[in-house]
């Protein structure tokens, strides 16, 4: 039996650890443990998204350690300190341009980071004679993006071998390694998830769907990689995220499993899509909005097609999706149109158009 009681969320300050941390303190009744949130507030973490964990759970269930996961003294501080039984890792640099313009900070964080953590929940969790408890867990969050790229046809399944494509790719999948390696190598309890592409509130707007909703906010141009052709399965945060606990509570040690929207969209289509929501709510003319696409150079080495096989998570751990893409665009939108100081607490930063600007026009 898994403890599940005190919680090591890495990247918790991020876009899905942020969203997993509100799922599991304010809508999972079955977890009444603690969340130690280990963040290093790179760009792209914000304190600002767990303002009302903090007001709520703050000191009691609920704790931010700001750090790097490379620190190998301070990571063993904090499973001493706080007794950690449970990782849940998403800290990463996660962004696929940022990886083409400046690929160490991936291979740091998301290589050697991942390795710090892993050798230091070993280090926790095996006693003096070498056994090592089974009552814990260390559980990985990667990406359907290791698999490569996919023609027309066909599905990634967990038996796809790996196919790494960009630098992000290539560092998600050697820290998907390393924690199998773990597995095999010192029976350190591990489970792993794979997902397509999330979509949903506190996304940061360097990725597709929120770079675009505020750009259509903002009159501003609407930059397509390439020809709009490439496909991703979207899915909403939520979903991932319930997949996870899933798997953390009832997810074979050892094992991993593909989490997907099965749900594949051409950028272009998409992008139409989004036009029309947006418009709506925003109240916005379509035909206006639809007139600043503007198709810009392609990313280099830019993967054709994702689609996720997830039978294996919808069969062995009954895991359902719940929103639907409309349903979760809509919710998407309409929270960025409400959390306008939200977008100004990260406006600081240079994210508009970021990679059109990097890559020049085309
Ligand atoms: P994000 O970029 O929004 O957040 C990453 C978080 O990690 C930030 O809070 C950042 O401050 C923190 N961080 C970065 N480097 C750190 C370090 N060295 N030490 C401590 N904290 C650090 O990322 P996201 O979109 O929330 O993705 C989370 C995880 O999910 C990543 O592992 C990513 O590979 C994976 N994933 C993302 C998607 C997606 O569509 N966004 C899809 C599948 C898998
Ligand atoms: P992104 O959100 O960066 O996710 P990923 O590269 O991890 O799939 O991009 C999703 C798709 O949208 C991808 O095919 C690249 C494309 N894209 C654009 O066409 N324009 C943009 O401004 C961005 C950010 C992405």
């Amino acid at each position: 039996m898994r403890a599940l009681t005190n919680i090591l969320v890495t990247g918790g300050a991020g876009f899905i650890g942020c969203n997993f941390i509100h799922t599991l303190l304010e809508k999972k009744s079955d977890f009444s443990g603690r969340i130690i949130n280990l963040d290093a507030l790179t760009y792209a973490g914000n304190p600002a998204n767990l303002k009302d964990i903090e007001d709520r759970f703050g000191g009691s269930r609920y704790f931010f350690e700001r750090g790097d996961i490379c620190d190998r003294s301070f990571v063993e501080s904090l499973f001493k300190r706080y007794d950690i039984d449970t990782v849940v890792h998403f800290a990463a640099e996660s962004h696929v341009d940022r990886s083409i313009l400046g690929p160490e900070a991936f291979i740091k964080t998301n290589v050697m980071g991942t390795f710090t953590l892993l050798d230091r929940a070993r280090n926790a969790w095996q006693n003096a004679s070498g056994a090592m408890r089974q009552d814990v867990l260390f559980h990985h969050i990667s990406t359907d993006e290791v698999y490569g790229s996919l023609g027309d046809t066909g599905y990634f399944t967990e038996n796809t071998p790996y196919d790494p494509r960009s630098p992000y790719s290539a560092s998600k999948a050697a820290s998907d390694h390393l924690v199998t390696a773990y597995y095999h190598t010192y029976g350190l309890p591990i489970t792993l998830s794979n997902c397509s592409n999330n979509y949903g509130p506190y996304q940061f707007p360097e990725k597709l769907i929120p770079l675009m909703i505020l750009n259509m906010l903002e009159g501003k141009p609407l930059p397509v990689y390439g020809d709009g052709k490439n496909i991703r399965d979207w899915v909403y945060v939520e979903d991932h995220n319930n997949a996870v606990w899933t798997i953390m509570q009832k997810g074979r040690a050892g094992e991993k499993y593909n989490i997907g929207g099965e749900n594949e969209w051409e950028n272009i289509k998409l992008l139409n899509v989004l036009i029309a929501i947006v418009s709506k709510q925003a109240e916005l003319n379509p035909d206006k909005v639809r007139a600043a696409i503007t198709f810009v150079k392609d990313r280099p080495g830019h993967d054709r097609r994702y689609a996720i096989d997830c039978s294996k998570i919808k069969r062995e751990l009954d895991w359902k999706r719940t929103v639907n893409f409309d349903e979760g665009l809509s919710k998407t939108t309409a929270w960025y149109l409400s959390h306008q100081e939200w977008v100004d607490s990260i406006r600081s930063g240079s994210y508009q158009n970021w990679i059109a600007l990097n890559y020049g026009a085309r």
